[in-house]
């Protein structure tokens, strides 16, 4: 379902401080697989995201999503595939409009041009668009449901990013990419919005990557783990031996691996 073949991208190329972020990287996922990617700090995991998604064009290589070229296609035409989660919980939504005018534009993505968000902000809502957001709202169990006309910018973290995870998987995206989504939310919220997200992801069967220092979460979770260093995937474990592997292994493994040091952010309990 996604082909990712040669991949590479250098920043700031012919300076003396050119950086070669992904090297030649190739991966393929089947529909369905949900990839946890490790890494230390600067290992080119946003990056691969990056480039997925269309916010960087990569240099040389290709991006296929079922069967089309997305490399060349522009960002906000990707996006009508792919749905984001950033560790930042004020990306990805509207803090002056409400919940239920979040979810609505959310919901509309499918046919939207880029200049809707502009355009029409002032969108009708249907009873029965209501009645939708209202019984998805009451999955996440934070209450939102009760509050749909409050608007986003008064919520916690927590809830706006548990808030972002509904609206990027309101219509099923084809592909999921989660870079850090819990890591700025308290250890009881990350692990809340880890739980609805797996929910999420198991109903619709998406094919999802998932970035994180947390190597539990990233053992947790998924059925298939990648490790990157330096712009390249180093290991790639499949489910079976994920299952048998312990926090302990994993930090075993980067030694061998001889990956960098371990990032301050890396969570290991
Ligand atoms: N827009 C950019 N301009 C210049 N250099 C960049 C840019 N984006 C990433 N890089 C560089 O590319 C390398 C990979 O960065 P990337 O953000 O992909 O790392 P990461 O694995 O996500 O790290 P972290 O765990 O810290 O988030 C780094 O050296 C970074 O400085
Ligand atoms: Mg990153």
């Amino acid at each position: 379902m996604l082909e990712i073949k040669n991949l590479s991208i250098t920043f700031n190329k012919q300076t003396a401080n050119d950086k070669k972020a992904l090297n030649n990287l190739s991966l393929h996922l089947n529909e369905g697989d949900f990839v946890t990617i490790i890494g230390s700090n600067g290992a080119g995991k946003s990056t691969l995201l990056n480039c997925i998604s269309g916010s960087y064009q990569n240099d040389e290589g290709s991006i296929d999503l079922n069967g089309s070229a997305i490399h060349t296609l522009k960002e906000h035409k990707r996006a009508q595939h792919i749905g984001r989660l950033f560790q930042d919980p004020l990306k990805g939504t509207a803090p002056n409009m409400s919940i239920e005018e979040n979810l609505e534009l959310a919901y509309r993505r499918g046919n939207l041009t880029q200049n809707f968000y502009t355009r029409f902000l002032k969108v009708k809502i249907s009873k029965e668009e209501k009645e939708l957001f209202k019984s998805k709202l009451s999955l996440l169990e934070l209450g939102l449901e009760e509050r749909m006309k409050s608007k986003v910018g008064l919520l916690s973290g927590g809830q706006r990013q548990a808030l972002t995870l509904l609206m990027a998987t309101i219509i099923p995206p084809t592909l999921l990419l989660l870079d850090e989504h819990t890591a700025a939310l308290d250890p009881k919220t990350a692990a809340k919005v880890m739980d609805i997200t797996n929910k999420i992801i198991k109903k619709n069967n998406t094919t999802t990557f998932m970035i994180t220092h947390n190597i539990k979460h990233a053992l947790a979770y998924g059925n298939r783990m990648i490790v990157m260093s330096e712009g390249k995937i180093v290991m790639d474990i499949n489910d079976e031996d994920k299952k048998k592997m312990s926090v302990e292994d994993v930090m075993k493994l980067y030694a061998t691996l001889s990956v960098q040091e371990f990032s301050d952010k890396m969570i290991l309990d």
